[in-house]
């Protein structure tokens, strides 16, 4: 059967890699998270010392060969840890400390352009379902199907929130509300790429949908561009 690309793109916490990685699972496709490349990205610029207030950017440029990303499929939960250098950092990428630096170092170009040419890479041989904020407008700009998901800000700093709380995270609700605010700020208006609707994305809300009915309605359509 045609393999095709599947673009999911929209703000954070919009449930866009729960999606992804159904709508994935459902068609025999590759899940790629993009947004756990630009997070190993800002944990190597933590631990190397390049973020402070704001990042050393130059010195994070320099050392972006030293930076070898990896997915490496994990049997134990069915999906793919992000490696960093060797190390299984899945953890570490999804603390809030990493979460409140990670749109300051995806809005470097150097950065944007390394992680975009390799997300090509990956999905080359279509098959591929991949989650991020520029899949459709400028990693896959013929993607097949672009999928476009938003919902309230507040709606998205509930179930971040839920999530933290966990994970045994100590945070509480307006910091994350306050997080969520803030990456939709610097995602959409950073220079390189901003986050933005493909014209042919579809656009889905689900502030007021179940995430599962959202997913059967995008299935049943990915099989008939499938089948076209
Ligand atoms: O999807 P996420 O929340 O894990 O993404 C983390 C950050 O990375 C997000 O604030 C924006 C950035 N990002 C990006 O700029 N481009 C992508 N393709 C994916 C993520």
């Amino acid at each position: 059967m045609k393999k095709i690309t599947i673009a999911v793109d929209g703000f954070s916490s919009t449930g866009k890699s729960t999606m992804a990685k159904q709508l994935a699972a459902a068609l025999g496709y590759v899940y790629v998270d993009t947004g756990a490349m630009y997070r190993a990205v800002t944990h190597y610029a933590i631990d190397q010392g390049f973020i402070d207030q704001h990042v050393d950017a130059t010195a994070l440029i320099a050392h972006l060969p030293k930076i070898n990303l990896e997915f490496v499929p994990n049997p134990a939960t069915g999906r793919s840890d992000m490696y960093l250098n060797g190390k299984n950092v899945e953890k570490e990428i999804r603390t809030m400390k990493v979460s409140k630096q990670v749109s300051q170092v995806a809005a470097i170009t150097e950065v944007r352009e390394k992680l975009v040419e390799m997300q090509q890479q990956m999905g080359k041989d279509k098959g591929v379902v991949m989650d991020g904020r520029d899949i459709g407008t400028v990693v896959f700009p013929d993607a097949e199907l672009k999928l476009f998901m938003t919902a309230s800000a507040e709606t998205r700093a509930a179930r971040r929130y839920k999530e933290l709380l966990e994970r045994g995270e100590q945070v509480t609700y307006d910091e994350v509300l306050k997080n969520v605010r803030e990456r939709d700020w610097i995602d959409s208006t950073r220079e390189t790429s901003p986050l933005r609707k493909a014209a042919d994305a579809i656009e889905l809300d689900n502030s007021d949908m179940g995430l599962q009915e959202q997913f059967e309605r995008i299935h049943e359509f990915a099989k008939r561009v499938i089948a076209k």
